[in-house]
């Protein structure tokens, strides 16, 4: 415990179970001295998973919202005002789906309408989340505005479907809004890209486990976890990040700058025993 975000208000979207990384960063913003709200859409709170969390945060409000619905969203921030005490410090954005993921569309054949839902659910409801704060004079001054985005968004990796353009426009949308509210009143906003994590939207990535080997073999320092990336969203929400913003940061163990590795290519090799399994896909 160090105390960085002691005297900080926020709202964190996104704790849907113990394993999601939005959950870690509740842990940790609680433990560093923050004050927040949790949100997420009235359906995630039906398994009420969420309560515990609050009840471990010093009984955190707990506000629904789809973060797609912009009245939602204004009553969400006015509400966490309310009850907060004054404006906010920092916004987590740890919002992803895709229908096309889940109904098993493959990318050479999505499904339209669901294409636009993973549009609205995992990206353009970060501008709408920004844009309704900022209309509301929400955020204070150097404050920090974070959301979790995936290497998907520059590299191609197999089976990471529509939520790979979801995420480039999510990236995107940090760059454009950083710009805006940086100049106007000094709030940073950036990206993390963060290793692949078996949460539940993870686990919607097809062949994740094959993933989470590969880029970990590939990674000098190994995969990074959820408590780990939540850590980081710690750091950028403090002072001791003021001048970081539009940014899209890897913590990702340096897999992002990687091309081959011992440990990878050691694997790669074992197949050459079996020259079926080379030439399989
Ligand atoms: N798990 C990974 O491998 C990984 C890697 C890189 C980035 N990320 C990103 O991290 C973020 C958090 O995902 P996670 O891995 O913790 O999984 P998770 O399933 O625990 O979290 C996803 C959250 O999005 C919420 N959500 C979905 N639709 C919503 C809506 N309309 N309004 C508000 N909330 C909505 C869900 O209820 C859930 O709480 C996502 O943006 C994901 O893409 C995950």
């Amino acid at each position: 415990m160090y105390n960085l975000l002691k005297g900080k208000r926020g709202i964190i979207f996104g704790a849907l179970n113990s394993s999601s990384i939005a959950w870690k960063v509740a842990e940790k913003a609680h433990e560093e001295g923050a004050i927040f709200t949790l949100t997420n859409t009235p359906v995630a709170m039906r398994f009420g998973e969420i309560n515990e969390l609050a009840a471990n945060c010093n009984n955190a409000e707990i506000i629904p919202a789809d973060a797609t619905n912009i009245d939602d969203l204004e009553n969400l921030i006015s509400k966490s005002m309310e009850v907060l005490g004054g404006k906010l410090d920092f916004i987590l954005h740890s919002i992803g789906m895709s229908l096309n993921v889940r109904k098993g569309r493959t990318y050479d054949d999505l499904d339209y309408n669901y294409f636009m839902k993973t549009l609205d659910i995992s990206s353009l409801s970060f501008h709408k989340v920004i844009q309704v704060a900022r209309k509301m004079d929400a955020m204070n001054e150097w404050g920090s505005i974070v959301a979790l985005s995936y290497i998907a968004a520059q590299r191609t990796l197999y089976g990471y479907n529509d939520m790979a353009d979801a995420k480039a426009i999510l990236e995107s949308i940090a760059r454009s809004f950083g710009y805006i509210y940086g100049r106007d009143k000094k709030v940073r906003i950036n990206t993390i890209s963060q290793s692949p994590t078996r949460t539940t939207a993870g686990s919607g990535v097809k062949g994740i486990d094959g993933l989470i080997d590969f880029t970990d073999r590939m990674s000098p320092l190994g995969n990074a976890d959820a408590a780990e990336c939540a850590d980081f969203c710690i750091v950028l929400f403090s002072d001791l990040s003021r001048k970081i913003t539009m940014q899209n940061i890897y913590h990702d163990g340096g897999f992002s700058s990687m091309g081959m590795s011992y440990k990878a290519m050691n694997q790669y090799n074992k197949s050459f025993d079996n020259p079926d399994e080379i030439l399989k896909d």
